[in-house]
């Protein structure tokens, strides 16, 4: 099956009261080992690449690596999808990479540093989604800004979003999907304690647009053994706390239905390469140490299938090209 646009994954993840993990990638090692966590748990799956991401694969190969995950996993459906594009022309490039899936976050302007204004959102956001319809690719926005700025992406400054604006929002734009700031930052250091994410935001969206696909970013867990392999492997990372899985799986049951996660994926591979350097001073062979890399990676990603509830769904439907998506929008 060829990749699959994100509004079916996302519309039947409604139906079926989950949520899907969409997870950035960079390079063959971590499409290989969340392909191979979806295989085994039978799951749907979004594979998203970061502004970071097309320029570190020169496009081309993230492109093709995302069609070898699809030839490699016929049964599995598989989204591509743009993290964070900050203008249309990103949106643009993308969709012509084939991208079925970009997010346009016209919650920050195009420095994605400085928060933009409702009005400005709005307008940059109907105008992908305009583009990205008549060709069949879904298209996510946001609403609200998330805190943290450890990885480019974020005014550093908490913007929780208020539902009757969310609800406008949809209304006003059209997006399939919309991202929420509820409380939750990108990277490493979100919490110095047991957060307290505002999850009525996500009830009182879905009051006023009941079952419409709501994001939430910034849903790394970071947990303790992650951390306690990279430090215990020379590494000097501060203590710190992600969003527990129990919040993840609060915000699924209110009607979260896609789950973004980019930390814990490389918290785990640098945790894996420093622990396998470390125990073979000799090596260099990069197989062996990205291989543990890659094995590091199907293991947390795995957890998640099953916590998310994504398991066991990757046959439920029959995945719609985007051709068929197409006259959906019609
Ligand atoms: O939200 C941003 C993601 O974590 C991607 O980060 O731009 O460093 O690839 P990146
Ligand atoms: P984390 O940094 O918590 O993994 O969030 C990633 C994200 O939201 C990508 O858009
Ligand atoms: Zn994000």
């Amino acid at each position: 099956m060829p990749l699959v646009p994100m509004k079916q994954v996302l519309d039947e993840a409604v139906k079926g009261d989950y949520g899907v993990g969409a997870y950035n990638v960079n390079n063959m090692e971590q499409i290989q080992g969340i392909m191979k966590a979806a295989s085994e748990t039978r799951s749907p799956v979004i594979l998203q690449a970061s502004r970071g991401a097309l320029k570190y694969t020169n496009m081309a190969y993230i492109k093709y690596l995302a069609a070898a995950a699809v030839e490699d996993n016929p049964d599995i459906p598989i989204v591509l999808h743009l993290d964070h594009g900050n203008s249309l022309e990103t949106c643009k490039e993308a969709i012509a990479l084939g991208f079925t899936s970009v997010m346009i976050d016209g919650s920050l302007k195009e420095d994605s540093k400085t928060p933009t204004n409702f009005e400005e959102n709005v307008r940059v956001t109907k105008e992908v989604v305009d583009y990205a319809h008549k060709l069949g690719v879904t298209v996510e926005g946001e609403l609200g800004t998330l805190g943290g700025i450890e990885d480019g992406v974020g005014s550093g400054t908490v913007m929780l979003t208020d539902p009757d604006e969310a609800a406008r929002f949809v209304k006003l734009t059209g997006v399939d999907a919309l991202a929420l700031a509820i409380g939750t930052s990108h990277g490493a250091y979100k919490f110095k304690a047991k957060p307290t994410l505002a999850m009525d935001i996500i009830n009182e969206v879905q009051k006023r647009i009941p079952g419409f696909p709501l994001v939430m970013h910034g849903s790394s867990s970071v947990p303790v053994e992650l951390i306690e392999v990279i430090n215990n492997y020379g590494g000097k990372m501060e203590k710190t706390m992600g969003v527990p899985m129990e919040s993840i799986k609060e915000a699924i049951k209110r009607g979260i239905r896609k789950i973004n996660v980019d930390t814990d994926g490389r918290l785990a591979m640098t945790g894996a390469v420093r622990k396998y350097l470390s125990e073979h001073p000799d090596a260099f062979d990069p197989r062996s140490y990205f291989g543990a890399a890659r094995e590091a990676v199907y293991e947390i990603v795995k957890g998640k299938m099953i916590d998310f509830g994504t398991a066991g769904h990757a046959g439920d439907y029959k995945p719609m090209t985007l051709e068929e998506m197409k006259s959906v929008y019609k």
